[in-house]
């Protein structure tokens, strides 16, 4: 792909325009993003991203992890990812790709860590998605979605809205998706802070702990503001 350094800081500036803006409204993404971070990592081996979208988390994870393939539907958004991370210059690489969440391009177990982050509402096909996801996930992995709980859905509804358009949401409910993870033998956990609800995700083999040594609760289940 083809940028040019203008294209890479118009873009940037576009970017601190709308961050500041969801500020003002009451959403914090860099707070948000942090927050999501701190729940999911360590992330380990190979990681797939569902949901490039800007690139916001992408950017984050970039400075933790060595490697990230990054997939979404639409073109125009991941270019936008790219100029993000061109700008960010973070250590880590990504590897872009378009493709459909609910026909991922690979073999079953292809990823140690799956993450998406506010992507899932926009699916329109979850429980679909959400079977590929444990399709490509490999045994003793990690899976963390991050999704708006009720409050940043208000936040982000009310923004459309003032801006004369509609939140396209596909309506879920993370309870919903922690019984079908534990359905496959995954254990969820849940958690929120003031704007995001994050589902992380690990199959126990056996005991306690699993092969990287992340202490498991089965079953166990924060109360959150559910999405
Ligand atoms: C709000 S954005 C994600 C935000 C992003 N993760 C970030 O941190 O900035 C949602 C993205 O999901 C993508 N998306 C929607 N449906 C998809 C699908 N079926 N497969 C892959 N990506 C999809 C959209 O194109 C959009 O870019």
């Amino acid at each position: 792909m083809r940028i040019s350094r203008q294209e890479v800081f118009d873009n940037h500036s576009r970017l601190m325009e709308r961050n500041a803006f969801y500020r003002r409204c009451g959403y914090d993404s860099d707070r948000s993003t942090a927050f999501i971070l701190a729940q999911a990592l360590p992330l380990p081996g190979r990681i797939l991203e569902i949901g490039t979208g800007k690139g916001r988390f992408l950017m984050a994870l970039l400075s933790h992890v060595s490697r990230v393939t990054t997939i979404d539907i639409d073109p125009a958004e991941q270019r936008c990812a790219r100029l993000n991370v061109a700008y960010a210059k973070p250590p880590g690489r990504a590897r872009f790709m378009i493709a459909n969440a609910e026909n991922l391009p690979w073999p079953d177990h292809s990823f140690d860590s799956v993450v998406s982050v506010n992507a899932l509402h926009h699916m329109k096909n979850i429980p679909h998605v959400i079977g590929e996801v444990l399709r490509i996930a490999r045994p003793a992995g990690k899976i963390v979605l991050a999704d708006f709980n009720t409050r940043g859905f208000s936040i982000m509804n009310n923004i459309h809205r003032e801006e004369g358009r509609i939140h396209e949401c596909i309506p879920y409910r993370f309870k919903d998706l922690v019984k079908r993870f534990t359905a496959h033998g995954w254990t969820a956990v849940l958690r929120s802070d003031y704007c995001q609800a994050v589902l992380i995700a690990v199959k126990a083999s056996g005991g306690g702990k699993n092969r990287r040594g992340l202490r498991i609760l089965k079953g166990s289940l924060d109360r959150t503001n559910n999405v």
